[in-house]
């Protein structure tokens, strides 16, 4: 198997082939150095944190994870807690996408199969018959490649004009995302709707916030120097509750991302299979993106131990179909969240709508458990 990509995704699959027995090579575009640094989004849904335990890979994650029962929807000035676990039973994980990277490229290495870092001009041939990857000037002639290789990577480029269908949405907002080495504010993530835009609350330790705010997609990053930023945090997360402020601190990081929901279907091309980012992109409303690639990579895992171990293509052409309905499933949840909390063009009708869809979630038993339960992740 060639293994185009070392995110969540590609390393996963890698993990889980081994187990299996099944040969691997991992190619990754940039250093170990780049990918263990990089900050990404940092909630686990209950079945990812049961599926990296369960293959071995949670040990640091069971120690050192924050686990959360609920989360809150903060609107009018007032915040409503949603209990996911009571609601569902579930619960999630807060723990940092580069420290599941670096537990899974520390898995990999153990296990003395190859991960390749820093290689250059990936590019793929083959694709319906026998594929080979090149790279650096190497061949690698292999059974199937897989693209793990995020939005931005060779692998879907590499498949015919027409042969995939794209389904995308832009939405006309972004992130505007700090690291800040500050104590949370509060035990739970808080998603805020206010006149002035979007804000999320998260963290990632005791002592380091996580911070979202929606901003324009163009939004220039010198616009926003650190006191403009708790500035902005602070009235769109302020309460009525007299008691409750935000603390400030240090920002460590900070960075803007574009929003989008993009799908190709299928998901393969030949003998090439896409998972995780490569094949689809969510708004980050509802932390679903790793996620989403660790479940890609459970359903082609089980496809390829079956066609090796039987011969049979059955699951291996059910791939794209199966991962697509979860897919969807995910995108309509992101979709949701990302509407329901985010201002448009000052549109005070839109406002008023939002803020009722918000009241009904939180007062109604139905609608909070559906929250709840896409929110802590459908079984995988
Ligand atoms: N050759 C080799 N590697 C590549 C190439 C290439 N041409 N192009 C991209 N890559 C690598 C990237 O450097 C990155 O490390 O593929 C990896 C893709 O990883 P991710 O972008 O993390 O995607 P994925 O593994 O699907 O994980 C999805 O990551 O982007 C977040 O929010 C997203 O949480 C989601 C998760
Ligand atoms: C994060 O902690 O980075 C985070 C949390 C929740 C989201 C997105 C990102 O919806």
């Amino acid at each position: 198997m060639g293994i185009v990509g070392a995110g969540p995704a590609g390393l996963v699959l890698a993990h889980l082939l081994h187990l299996r027995g099944i040969d691997s090579v991992v190619l990754e575009r940039h250093t170990r150095e780049h990918i263990e640094k990089r900050v990404r989004a940092g909630v686990l849904e209950h079945g990812t944190v049961e599926l990296l335990t369960a293959a071995g890979l949670g040990e640091r994650l069971q120690r050192e994870r924050l686990v959360h029962h609920g989360l809150e929807l903060l609107f009018d000035g007032e915040g409503h807690r949603i209990p996911l676990t009571g609601l569902t039973g579930r619960n999630i994980t807060v723990y940092g996408q580069h420290e599941v990277v670096k537990d899974l490229v520390a898995a990999r290495l153990a296990t003395g199969r190859p991960l390749h870092f820093a290689v250059s001009d990936v590019t793929l041939s083959g694709l319906t018959d026998r594929p080979t990857i090149r790279f650096d000037g190497e061949t690698l002639d292999c059974d199937f490649v897989v693209g793990c290789d995020g939005f931005h990577g060779v692998s879907r480029p590499s498949v015919p004009a027409g042969a995939l269908t794209v389904y995308e949405r832009v939405y006309p907002y972004a992130w505007l995302g700090v690291l800040a080495e500050t104590p949370p504010s509060s035990e739970e993530l808080i998603y805020a709707l206010h006149e002035r835009g979007f804000a999320l609350h998260s963290m990632r330790s005791p002592t380091v916030t996580r911070l979202y705010l929606q901003v324009r997609p163009d939004e220039p990053l010198d616009d926003w120097p650190d006191a403009r930023i708790w500035d902005e945090l602070g009235t769109r997360l302020a309460r009525r509750d007299p008691a409750w402020s935000l603390t400030d601190g240090p920002i460590l990081e900070r960075s803007v991302a574009p929003m989008r929901s993009f799908v190709v279907d299928p998901m393969r091309y030949g003998r090439l299979f896409l998972a995780g980012d490569a094949a689809h992109i969510v708004p980050p409303t509802g932390a679903k993106g790793l996620n989403l690639a660790v479940a890609d990579v459970k359903v082609l895992a089980e496809a390829l131990d079956s066609f090796y171990a039987t011969g049979e293509a059955r699951l291996l052409d059910a791939y794209s179909a199966t991962c697509l309905a979860r897919v969807w499933r995910v995108q309509h949840f992101s979709w949701w969240m990302t509407s329901m909390l985010h201002r448009i063009d000052d549109d005070p009708f839109t406002l008023q709508l939002q803020l009722s869809q918000l009241r009904y979630t939180v007062s109604s038993r139905a609608a909070a458990t559906s929250l709840a339960e896409n929110y802590v992740g459908l079984p995988l």
